[in-house]
């Protein structure tokens, strides 16, 4: 087996990570990345066949457990009873349970209020020119998945906070002082929740928080601390992605040329999955083995953790022709962006919702939009997103 280095914090890696992942694709079925410890994959048919299959999880075995640092107990507190960091049979009740509050109805009914609110980032946008970013990317995901929460929209800013404090729990460059900060958010963020959970449970409204309180499985209820997790889950894993798709998307179809007919109607669901499988945030999740198993030839062993490089997977020539070529013409066929199997995105019907509505109004109603400087992506390898998106338009 090859081993390749790369640091995940070598800039020109940070700014585009497509070299490395093809030679990690030449360089066999797996090669080891000395940089994390483990091994990692960027071919499509070993990503989508590890994804499916529950012989491999996100939960750790318990002989890989490690004792959690006092300091960092709340961050775990709310990490232990999250879906996405568990295998059957908890994850599977815990998805069920999710899924019969978040439906497709429910999110379907988001579309008016997604498209006003578009509307008003955009009216209250500067006149000529604004990191959009900001202005936009940022706040749009998470004021709709406030809303659909029924989490007052005043309390946004301080959502966002404790979710980009958390967030940075994932990063490959971390320090005590992060760890503390995540920490305390853990703490601020449950304690918030804790008492909105209870305002609800005595007076139940239409949102998603009286929805989660309310539904039942097979006689069983989301716990309080299951609650509280997933809400965050829900919050965290709803926003931070959903920001860098829309910047990474803008930037794309600008850079690009895209022409106006691909955000048409008939045509802007191909459009949104080849700038996710083009350019998505996520790029590499891990999953461990609770068996031996061998992929493509080579033997992998119980209780090893392996890497699955979803980004290079989503560029591999076998699955796709002219992979490295955005080409919004292909047949709309789903690619890794939002994962495959067991833990495939939740939120993939409200993300794609966002961005069918956000993407056609930001290059209608900003015409001439244009990048007066190459954006660049921020020093982050957990989320592959940009740090500015400095546009330039005229507003209609
Ligand atoms: C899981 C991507 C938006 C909630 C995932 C996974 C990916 C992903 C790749 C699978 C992780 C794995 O297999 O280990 C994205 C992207 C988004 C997005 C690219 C935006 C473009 C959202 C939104 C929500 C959401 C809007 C919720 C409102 C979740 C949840 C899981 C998940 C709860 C865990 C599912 C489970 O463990 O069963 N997402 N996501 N995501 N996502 Fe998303």
């Amino acid at each position: 087996m090859q081993t390749l280095s790369q640091s995940p914090l070598d800039p020109d890696f940070v700014q585009n990570p497509y070299p490395f992942y093809d030679r990690v694709r030449q360089g066999g079925p797996f090669v080891q990345w000395p940089e994390y410890g483990f091994r990692v994959t960027a071919r499509a048919a070993i990503v989508g066949a590890a994804l499916r299959d529950r012989r491999l999880g996100r939960e750790a075995p318990p002989e890989q457990a490690v004792d959690i640092p006092k300091h960092l107990e709340p961050f775990y507190a709310i990490e232990r009873h999250s879906m996405l960091e568990l295998e059957a049979p908890t994850h599977t009740r815990l998805r069920k349970l999710v899924t019969k509050a978040f439906t497709p109805r429910r999110i379907a009914g988001m579309q008016d209020e997604i498209t006003a609110l578009c509307h008003r980032l955009i009216d209250d946008l500067p006149e000529d020119g604004c990191d959009l970013l900001e202005h936009f990317a940022k706040p749009l995901p998470v004021i709709v998945i406030a809303r659909l929460l029924g989490v007052p929209e005043s309390d946004a800013d301080k959502l966002l906070a404790w979710s980009n404090a958390m967030v940075q729990m994932y990063q490959a460059r971390r320090d005590i002082s992060l760890e503390e900060d995540a920490a305390q958010a853990s703490a601020d963020f449950a304690a918030y929740l804790g008492d909105l959970i209870e305002t609800r449970r005595k007076a139940p409204g239409e949102d998603l928080i009286s929805e989660l309180i309310a539904v039942e499985e097979e006689g069983t209820h989301l716990t309080r601390d299951e609650l509280v997790s997933t809400v965050i889950l829900l919050l965290n894993a709803g926003h931070e992605a959903t920001v860098h798709q829309i910047g990474n998307s803008v930037k794309t179809l600008i850079e690009q040329t895209v022409a106006p007919h691909w955000l048409e109607p008939a045509r802007i669901d191909g459009t949104i999955e080849e700038l996710l499988r083009f350019d998505p945030p996520l790029h590499l999740f891990t999953r461990w083995l609770y068996e031996d198993m061998e992929f493509q030839g080579q033997v992998l062993r119980k209780g090893e953790r392996i890497g699955l490089l979803l980004a290079g997977a989503n560029r591999d020539p076998s699955a796709w022709d002219d992979a490295s070529v955005f080409d919004p013409s292909r047949p709309v066929r789903t690619n890794f962006g939002f994962g495959a199997g067991a833990h495939f995105c939740i939120g993939a019907p409200l993300a794609r919702l966002e961005l069918k509505l956000a993407l056609p109004m930001l290059m209608e109603r900003l015409q001439g939009l244009d990048l007066p400087r190459r954006p660049y992506y921020a020093d982050l390898y957990h989320f592959h997103g940009l740090e500015k998106l400095q546009v330039t338009y005229t507003k209609r």
